[in-house]
């Protein structure tokens, strides 16, 4: 598999349509007509408990991940990649991106909701440790993974 290199920006209110296009071929939801606007802002920074950023590559916006934060130190991580970039390693760098994110930011946990059916999704979240929590959702896996702090961290010095 070639790996196409990124990187990353803010989400950019102008990216919504981009985004809007592969959601719906991906069937993942939309929000409703009225309130697209407001979801398109709140994605570029004007809700402190969504972080979203483009991934781009050569420029062009290539996918998107989106964190939703909790009060409780957690942290929803939705991501998706134009369908046109696929298995080219770039699922891949948007997960280990979020969970870079997430520990910048000191969250504990990250969580991402997904279909069963949805192989790829499936493979690429049991790649980077998520797993089957206790959590049940019609129609859904809800997957979990600890965010560790440790290689944030200088390690401990032991003497002799
Ligand atoms: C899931 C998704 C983000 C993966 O993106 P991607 O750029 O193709 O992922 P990668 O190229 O990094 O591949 C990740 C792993 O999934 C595997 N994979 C990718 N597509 C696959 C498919 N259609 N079937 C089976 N495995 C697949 C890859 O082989 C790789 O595993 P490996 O390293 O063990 O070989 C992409 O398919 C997508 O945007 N889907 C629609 C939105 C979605 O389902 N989001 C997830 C729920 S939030």
């Amino acid at each position: 598999m070639t790996t196409v290199p990124i990187s990353f920006r803010a989400f950019r209110v102008a990216d919504a349509p981009r985004l809007e296009r592969w959601l719906t071929a991906a069937g993942m939801p939309l929000p409703d007509r009225v309130s697209r606007d407001v979801w398109a802002d709140r994605m570029a920074g004007g809700d402190p408990r969504i972080k979203a950023l483009a991934a781009l590559a050569a420029r062009t916006a290539v996918a998107f991940l989106r964190l939703d934060l909790a009060p409780d130190r957690s942290a929803e991580l939705t991501l998706i990649v134009d369908p046109r970039h696929r298995r080219r390693g770039v699922g891949a760098q948007l997960v280990e991106r979020a969970i870079a994110e997430a520990r910048r930011i000191g969250l504990r946990r990250l969580v991402a909701m997904v279909r069963p059916e949805n192989d790829a999704a499936m493979r690429l979240f049991a790649n980077h440790g998520f797993e089957p929590s206790a959590v049940r959702m019609i129609g859904f896996l809800h997957l979990a993974r600890v965010v560790h702090r440790a290689d944030l961290e200088r390690p401990l010095e032991i003497s002799p």
